[in-house]
């Protein structure tokens, strides 16, 4: 797609029929995000999902999708611990959830996981800038500026065998920089518009989260507005008898 000029779409999904939805729309690539433990789960940072976690969602995710691509996100410390458990987890995923690639957090220091992994057949797409399991480090969710590290760091990436690379909040000129500098396709998120492909996190775009929405997301549904109307009138309903009525019941 890229060499073709055409922009990818990926759209995160943690479940069967969310995924089936963005499968049919014609999203390119669904991402089992690690988000699920913040949008899903209900935590403050994507830490406590666990592999088992993301293997259970992921499941149901490669299930559902006929024709999007699956790539399902490496769960903190899984992409920190020695290189073998990096890709008997790794390996674990594609097994066990029918879903085609991971995804791993960091560029240059992790060119020989990304290496092993890719030599062990598991695609891998590399993840620079903001770095969600980085919170503590960085002390919470920061813009990334160093425009050298951030290109050297998909350059790494790529040459280690990444075959793609999503680049999470940076300035659209750092986002060009290195989409011009790769061969493989580059994903933004909050990276502007000159990178090969977007995503965004599906509850945020649906309308599911609630709470604080960063400036790079697009809201184009209300489905908690519309969730909470519903449950609204069926409570009345049932309330003043009007549910169930003959329509609904067995003779
Ligand atoms: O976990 C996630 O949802 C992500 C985002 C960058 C889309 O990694």
């Amino acid at each position: 797609m890229r060499k073709a000029g055409e922009r990818i779409t990926m759209l995160t999904a943690y479940d069967y029929p969310t995924a089936a939805a963005l499968d049919a729309a014609g999203i390119d690539v669904l991402l089992v995000g690690d988000s699920l433990a913040m949008v899903v789960q209900g935590h403050d940072t994507t830490l406590p999902v666990t592999l088992d976690q993301m293997i259970y969602h992921a499941e149901m995710v490669g299930r559902a999708a006929k024709r999007a691509m699956v790539v399902v996100d490496l769960p903190f410390p899984e992409g920190q611990l020695s290189i073998e458990q990096t890709i008997r987890s790794s390996a674990r995923v594609l097994k066990e959830t029918r879903c085609q690639a991971v995804k791993l957090e960091g560029g240059a220091e992790q060119a020989d996981r990304i290496r092993a992994l890719t030599t062990a057949g598991i695609p891998v797409m590399a993840h620079v800038g903001l770095r969600p399991q980085n919170v503590h480090v960085e002390g919470g969710y920061v813009v990334q500026r160093d425009e050298e590290a951030l290109v050297h760091d998909a350059i790494a990436a790529e040459q280690a065998g990444a075959f793609a690379v999503l680049i999470e909040c940076v300035p659209s000129a750092v986002a060009a920089h290195i989409t011009r500098s790769l061969q493989v396709p580059t994903i933004g998120i909050g990276a502007g518009p000159a990178t090969d492909g977007q995503v965004l996190v599906i509850n945020d775009l649906i309308g599911l989260t609630s709470g604080y929405l960063p400036r790079f997301v697009t809201r184009l549904a209300d489905v908690k507005q519309e969730i909470t109307n519903a449950a609204t009138r069926y409570r009345d309903a049932v309330r003043d008898g009007s549910f169930p009525d003959s329509r609904h019941e067995f003779s």
